[in-house]
């Protein structure tokens, strides 16, 4: 394929029956990090589009980027802050508690990145194997004792993963799903794995969250998908995997995990199903109003975080972004902010440090570098930890600094962790 194509059906449903949502013009690749040294290079710029399916409520970007150009190398590494080791605990007991799985069954991971969750399955006696693209990543997992195929997730890999181990138990992905732009191909690939009294599980980010919490820099090009447990519910339902559980879980802003199980396996969904996709239906998730209203708020949202930041910035305040992520990097560009305004970023991320943000051009810098040139104010980009953060750094706060928390509505935290607009 080209490097970015338009997406004329829906990818769930196969209708083209489009409502354009919200248009970002054209931005680079959230993760193409650039080196200073090719500063002054061209980037490629992708159009960044947003429409909704009006047939089946899939909320869904109008342009795919070539997933061997995004996913082939992979600098997203599975994190291990003190959330996401919790989340990944949960969603073990959620997957032992609703497969009934037991030591010495298989389980099978897509987009399964560094193994990370995988091998808190190995540690309880299942047998794994993980399914993921970045070659860089696959490495990794394989070295550490986590058997990954470095490889799209579908069919054919499925098909020689039965042969070589059998069926699987549980077919899970994380935070992957929403990235993929042949679902029915992989929904596919599940079905070949997937044995008889299996469990799919995915997460995905939840649509609703990111509508009432004016998540707008989760959109980028990766992010292909935003979904609501309706329009899983039908994609699933269309490979004979109905929904039998939901889970909301606090991570990446807000996601739902979701299991399905086979037609016919007997299984009766949960109260959890009939309650959220109740919750969906009163939100008016399938009509276009929620969508629009979240457009009209998301201009707002980032002009008033660009005043904010130029505010500050313009009354002599040092401001730098706290962590790199991508959604960092997509927030900044979309509020035109610079060096001139936000000086650097600081990240955990070793390979990330000495980079420079696409677009804006921020540089990243290390934790350390970052508190012996201590701005005032910290733009907490990785907000989706705040809580985390906020706590470590006390010192911060205590010494004076403050934290601007850019989203639902920009908003300073000091000391006191009162909030002011
Ligand atoms: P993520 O939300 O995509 O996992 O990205 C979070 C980014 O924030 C990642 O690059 C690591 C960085 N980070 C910090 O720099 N400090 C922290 O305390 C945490 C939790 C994350
Ligand atoms: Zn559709």
């Amino acid at each position: 394929m080209q490097d970015i194509e338009r997406v004329d059906r829906c990818r769930v449903c196969g209708r083209d029956d489009w409502l354009d949502i919200i248009s970002f013009g054209s931005a680079p690749l959230a993760n193409g990090l650039l080196d200073p040294a090719a500063d002054d290079a061209d980037e490629q710029a992708y159009p960044l589009d947003v429409a909704l399916c009006r047939e089946c409520g899939l909320m869904s970007l109008r342009h795919i980027v070539n997933p061997e150009k995004l996913f082939r190398y992979f600098v997203w590494v599975s994190s291990d802050s003190a959330l996401m080791t919790r989340h990944r605990q949960r969603v073990f007991g959620w997957c032992a508690e609703k497969s009934g799985m037991a030591a010495g069954d298989l389980v099978v991971e897509m987009g399964s990145n560094v193994g990370t969750q995988l091998a808190l399955f190995q540690e309880r006696g299942l047998r794994t194997v993980g399914v993921d693209p970045a070659r860089n990543l696959a490495r990794i997992a394989n070295d550490r004792g986590v058997e990954t195929v470095a490889d799209f997730f579908g069919p054919e890999v499925t098909a020689s993963i039965r042969e070589t181990h059998g069926a699987a138990k549980l077919v899970m992905g994380h935070q992957c799903f929403a990235h993929i732009d042949d679902v029915h191909n992989v929904l596919d690939g599940v079905d070949r794995v997937l044995a008889p009294d299996g469990t799919l599980v995915i997460e995905v980010p939840y649509v609703l969250d990111l509508l009432d919490e004016n998540q707008f820099d989760t959109i980028y090009h990766e992010h292909l998908s935003y979904y609501s447990l309706t329009t899983l519910s039908r994609l699933f339902a269309s490979h004979g995997l109905p929904v039998v559980d939901v889970e909301r879980a606090d991570v990446h802003g807000g996601s739902i995990v979701v299991f399905a199980a086979r037609e016919g396996s007997g299984r009766r969904p949960s109260a959890r199903v009939a309650d959220l996709l109740a919750l969906e239906e009163r939100r008016g998730l399938t009509t276009a109003r929620p969508y629009l209203e979240f457009a009209d708020r998301t201009r707002r949202t980032i002009d008033a975080i660009g005043d904010v930041v130029r505010g500050l910035a313009a009354e002599g305040k040092r401001i730098a972004g706290y962590g790199a992520p991508s959604k960092g990097s997509t927030l900044l560009q979309m509020c035109g902010l610079t060096p001139a305004e936000v000086q650097f970023c600081s990240d955990t991320t070793s390979f990330k440090q000495g980079k420079l943000l696409p677009g804006s051009r921020i540089p990243i810098r290390s934790p350390e570098q970052a508190r012996a040139q201590a701005p005032d104010y910290y733009l907490l980009l990785a907000w989706n930890y705040a809580e985390e953060i906020i706590a470590k750094e006390q010192a911060f706060l205590d010494a004076g600094g403050r934290f601007i928390v850019p989203i639902p509505q920009p908003r300073i935290v000091d000391s006191a962790l009162t909030a002011s607009a």
